[in-house]
């Protein structure tokens, strides 16, 4: 299957596409990821990409529709994918639209997470991850065992830049201006699935599954 999960900052789109992904034995591909492991790496690009993402603002269109186009032609991503937070304009869906268009191939379904911006604020001000092993904690709905400490790897636990209070409602704003135009563009297109994000991972998840089910018959 070929999926795009939407959804605001925070609404918890690399937590769900994590679980997603293995359910559907596909890759999933994360357009922040992605960022971030070439700003990781000091690339030229990583550094003209850190300064949008930093400010909490979009990375523009094109560069943004080259870099994930790209990972979609390696091979794993052949017989499906789940792209987490790509597209997240009109102008991004048209560009991926483009790209599979020319071997034939169609996003199946579009699952937009829906979240309260009080909730939001919660969720990613309490995020921390770990750069070394790629792991997600919250300090207090999903605490690690040992303070500041990856439970997987034993490593560092961070705050990401862009997790600052002032810096979220920036992309909050974003979102909401550049991001749910799109919902309805896809929303025309007979693909949008909404989904509750409130609650646990668990009963997110279990929601997820029930629209793809829905997808599938
Ligand atoms: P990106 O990394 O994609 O950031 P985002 O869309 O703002 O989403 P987040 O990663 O912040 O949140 P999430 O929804 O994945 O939540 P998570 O699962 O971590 O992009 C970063 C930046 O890159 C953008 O601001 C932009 O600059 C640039 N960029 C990326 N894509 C772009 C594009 N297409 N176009 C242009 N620019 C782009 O969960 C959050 C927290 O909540 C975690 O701590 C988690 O543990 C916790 N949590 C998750 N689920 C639950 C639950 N059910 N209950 C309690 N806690 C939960």
């Amino acid at each position: 299957m070929r999926i795009v999960l939407i959804g605001p900052p925070g609404a918890g789109k690399g937590t769900q596409a994590r679980v997603l992904a293995g359910l559907l034995s596909v890759p999933a591909i994360s357009s922040g990821d992605l960022f971030r492991a070439e700003t990781s790496r000091g690339t030229a690009l990583g550094e003209l990409v850190q300064r949008h993402t930093d400010a909490g603002e979009l990375v523009p269109d094109e560069l943004t529709a080259a870099v994930v186009t790209g990972r979609l032609r390696e091979p794993d991503a052949a017989d499906g994918f789940l792209l987490d937070g790509f597209p997240r304009t009109v102008g991004q869906a048209e560009l991926l639209e483009e790209a599979l268009g020319k071997d034939g191939t169609v996003i199946d379904a579009v699952l937009a997470l829906g979240l309260p911006d009080e909730e939001i604020v919660q969720r990613l001000t309490g995020r921390r991850l770990c750069p070394a092993c790629g792991t997600t904690v919250h300090t207090v709905f999903s605490p690690p065992r040992v303070p500041d400490r990856c439970d997987g790897c034993v490593g560092p636990l961070v705050r990401r830049a862009d997790d600052t209070e002032e810096t979220v409602l920036r992309r909050l704003a974003l979102y909401a201006e550049q991001t749910v135009p799109l919902l309805r563009w896809y929303a025309a297109r007979d693909l949008l699935f909404p989904v509750d994000a409130a609650g646990t991972v668990r009963e997110v998840s279990d929601r997820m599954s029930s629209a793809l089910a829905a997808v599938a018959r």
